[in-house]
């Protein structure tokens, strides 16, 4: 579902990607690991396209999504959940925000599928606020409310609990694992090695740029490297 073939991404010739070779298949949940600065962001918006096709880097490599290269901002096949959500949400409210995507792309059922997601995400009492009047955790959870809403195949998701408490956090962690048994193709940008240790398989380590290891996250995460690196080695493998 996702090749990537020798990527690496430069900033004014500084190279911040370093020829990342990944694969990830069809409805493969997979976590995303490394210290602050290390490429991660990078990372997931060079699978959405944001780099090179929003952002002034240089690409080298490829990047193809189900066997098609990644050639725009690929916002009909990626949910590209932002690190910082207010860099993401522009509508007046939490319902039209919603529906924003949907109603782009004249979809049908709109008003069926906003009222689900904000089911889902216990949202339906604050349809009708701003969304800048939101709490962090509430814009992230409105964020991950579009993403129910828009059912697309591709899950890119930075730092999705970092602005959430203990309880929010792991419903969102129940909602990922019900949409990886939909079958979606999901990776997670993490540092709470204890949650991925919990909820997800796989995990690839980020250092410098460089794609470090990438393997069953119980081996992965229990290595020294994790230390450099600046990752948290779980408790449960300690
Ligand atoms: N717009 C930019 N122009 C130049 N360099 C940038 C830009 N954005 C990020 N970088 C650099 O790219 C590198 C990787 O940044 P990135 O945001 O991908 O890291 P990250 O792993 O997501 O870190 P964090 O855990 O802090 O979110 C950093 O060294 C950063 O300084
Ligand atoms: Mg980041």
């Amino acid at each position: 579902m996702i090749r990537i073939n020798k990527l690496s991404i430069l900033s004014e010739k500084k190279p911040i990607l370093k020829k990342i070779n990944l694969n990830i298949k069809k409805g493969e949940c997979v976590a995303l690991v490394g210290g602050i600065g290390s490429g991660k962001s990078t990372l997931l918006q060079t699978i959405s396209g944001i780099i090179p096709y929003g952002k002034n880097f240089e690409r080298e490599g490829e990047v193809l999504l189900n066997g098609k290269k990644v050639d725009r901002i690929m916002n009909k096949e990626v949910f590209h959940l932002f690190q910082n959500p207010d860099e993401q949400l522009f509508c007046n409210t939490v319902k039209e925000e919603i529906a924003f995507g949907l109603k782009n792309e004249n979809a049908k059922g709109v008003e069926e599928r906003v009222g689900n997601a904000l089911k889902r995400l216990g949202l339906e009492n604050f349809k009708d606020k701003c969304p800048f009047d939101l709490s962090e955790g509430q814009k992230q959870k409105v964020m991950l409310a579009s993403m129910v809403a828009l059912e697309r195949e591709i899950i890119l998701l930075d730092e999705p609990s970092s602005n959430l408490d203990y309880k929010t956090s792991e419903e969102i962690y129940l909602l990922v694992k019900e949409l990886h048994e939909e079958g979606k193709t999901i990776i997670i940008v993490e540092h709470d090695t204890d949650k991925i240790i919990e909820n997800i398989e796989r995990t690839i380590l980020i250092y410098e740029g460089k794609k470090l290891d990438d393997g069953p996250s119980k081996e992965v995460l229990k290595k020294s490297i994790m230390k450099k690196a600046g990752v948290k080695i779980p408790w449960i493998l300690k």
